[in-house]
C-alpha cells in the first residue's frame, strides 16, 4: 500500500485517540486505518499486554481459552500465545478489516486463533481469561460497566483490563477495579491489596513498555529514534472465595523507575498495606540493595 494514504491514517488516528471519549462510529474505518493501526499502534499495544500477562502469569496457571474483547488486529492474542502457547484464543471485533488482517497475520502459525466479528451487547464466549486491551476508551461510560460486567460473567478464571498509561486511562482502570472487587474478585497485579487505590491526582498508577520501531513505524510516525516507550494501566483479577490463589504477603509493587544513585536505590511502592510510599535502600542493606540494583518499574518488590 503506498505510503501517503498510511500516514494520512496515521495522523487521523492519532487524533481520534488524543481527542478520546466514547466513538458513535467505529474509530478504524476502513482497510487503509487497520493496516495503519498494526503497523504504529500495534506493536506498543502488543508490548504493553505481553508485559502486563508477564507479570501476571504466576497467579494464572492453566489458561487454555481466551477471549479478547475488541481485539482488532489481535495484538492481546499474540500475547496470550506467548505466555500460554497452547491456548485458543478467540479475538472479538466490529471491524471486519481488521478481523481479516489479525486472520493473516496468524496466517503463519495455523490453529489457536480466531477471529470473529461481535458488537459490544453480544454474547461473550466464555474462557479461561478474558481480556480488554485498549478497548474502554471508545465506549460510554455505561458502555464501559456492561462490558467489564459482561467480561466477568464470561471468565472463568481470570479477567484482564489494560488501557492507555494516562490519568483517563487509570480512571478508567479504577472503574473497572472497582466493579471487579465489587463482585467479589481478587486483584493479582499490579495492586497488592484490595483497599482503595492510594495513587491519588495528580498522580496516577501506570507501567512501561519498551518498543522497538520497525523503519515502517519510524517513517510513518515521523520518529527518529529506534524505540518508544508505551505507557499503560492495568488491572488483573481472579475469582474470589475457594480455590483462589493465597494473596496474604504480598509483595509491594514498584510504582516509578527506581531511582538509582551511588550507594542508594530510592523506590516508590504500592504496599499491601493499601498505602504508596517512598524507601530507600542502602549498600549496608547487603542482600536487599543488590536486589534493589535489579529491580524495575512495575516489578514486584
Ligand atoms: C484501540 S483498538 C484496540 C485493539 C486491540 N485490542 C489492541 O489492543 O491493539 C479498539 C478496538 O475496539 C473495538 N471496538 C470499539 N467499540 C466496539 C464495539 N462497540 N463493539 C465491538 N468492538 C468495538 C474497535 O473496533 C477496535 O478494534
Amino acid at each position: 500500500m503506498p505510503r501517503g494514504p498510511l500516514a494520512a491514517s496515521v495522523e487521523r488516528l492519532i487524533g481520534r485517540y488524543r481527542e478520546g471519549g466514547a466513538a458513535k462510529t467505529p474509530i478504524l474505518a476502513g482497510a487503509t486505518d487497520v493496516l495503519a493501526y498494526a503497523l504504529y499502534r500495534m506493536p506498543a499495544t502488543l508490548a504493553a499486554c505481553s508485559n502486563m500477562l508477564r507479570r501476571s502469569a504466576f497467579h494464572l496457571p492453566d489458561i487454555t481459552t481466551v477471549t479478547d474483547i475488541g481485539g482488532g488486529t489481535g495484538a492481546a492474542a499474540w500475547a496470550a500465545r506467548d505466555q500460554w502457547p497452547d491456548a485458543s484464543v478467540t479475538v472479538l471485533d466490529q471491524v471486519v478489516a481488521a478481523l481479516q488482517l489479525g486472520r493473516a497475520l496468524h496466517a503463519a502459525e495455523p490453529g489457536g486463533v480466531d477471529f470473529t466479528r461481535w458488537q459490544a451487547g453480544s454474547a461473550i464466549p466464555a474462557a479461561d481469561l478474558v481480556t480488554i486491551s485498549y478497548v474502554l476508551s471508545e465506549l460510554d461510560q455505561a458502555a464501559q460497566s456492561e462490558l467489564v460486567k459482561a467480561a466477568l460473567g464470561a471468565a472463568h478464571r481470570a479477567v484482564a483490563i489494560i488501557e492507555p498509561g494516562t490519568p483517563s486511562g487509570h480512571g478508567r482502570i479504577l472503574m473497572a477495579r472497582q466493579a471487579l472487587l465489587d463482585a467479589g474478585w481478587q486483584l493479582v497485579a499490579p495492586c497488592p491489596h484490595q483497599l482503595d487505590c492510594p495513587v491519588r491526582q495528580p498522580d496516577w498508577c501506570h507501567f512501561s513498555a519498551r518498543v522497538e520501531r520497525s523503519s515502517m513505524h519510524r517513517q510513518l510516525k515521523g520518529g527518529e529514534l529506534g524505540h518508544e516507550d508505551e505507557k499503560f494501566s492495568y488491572v488483573v483479577a481472579v475469582p474470589g472465595g475457594v480455590g483462589a490463589p493465597e494473596v496474604s504477603d504480598r509483595p509491594a509493587r514498584v510504582l516509578r523507575h527506581p531511582g538509582k544513585r551511588k550507594g542508594l536505590v530510592e523506590l516508590q511502592l504500592c504496599r499491601p498495606d493499601g498505602t504508596a510510599s517512598r524507601e530507600v535502600v542502602t549498600k549496608r542493606q547487603g542482600a536487599a540493595y543488590k536486589d534493589a540494583r535489579d529491580v524495575r518499574w512495575g516489578d514486584a518488590w
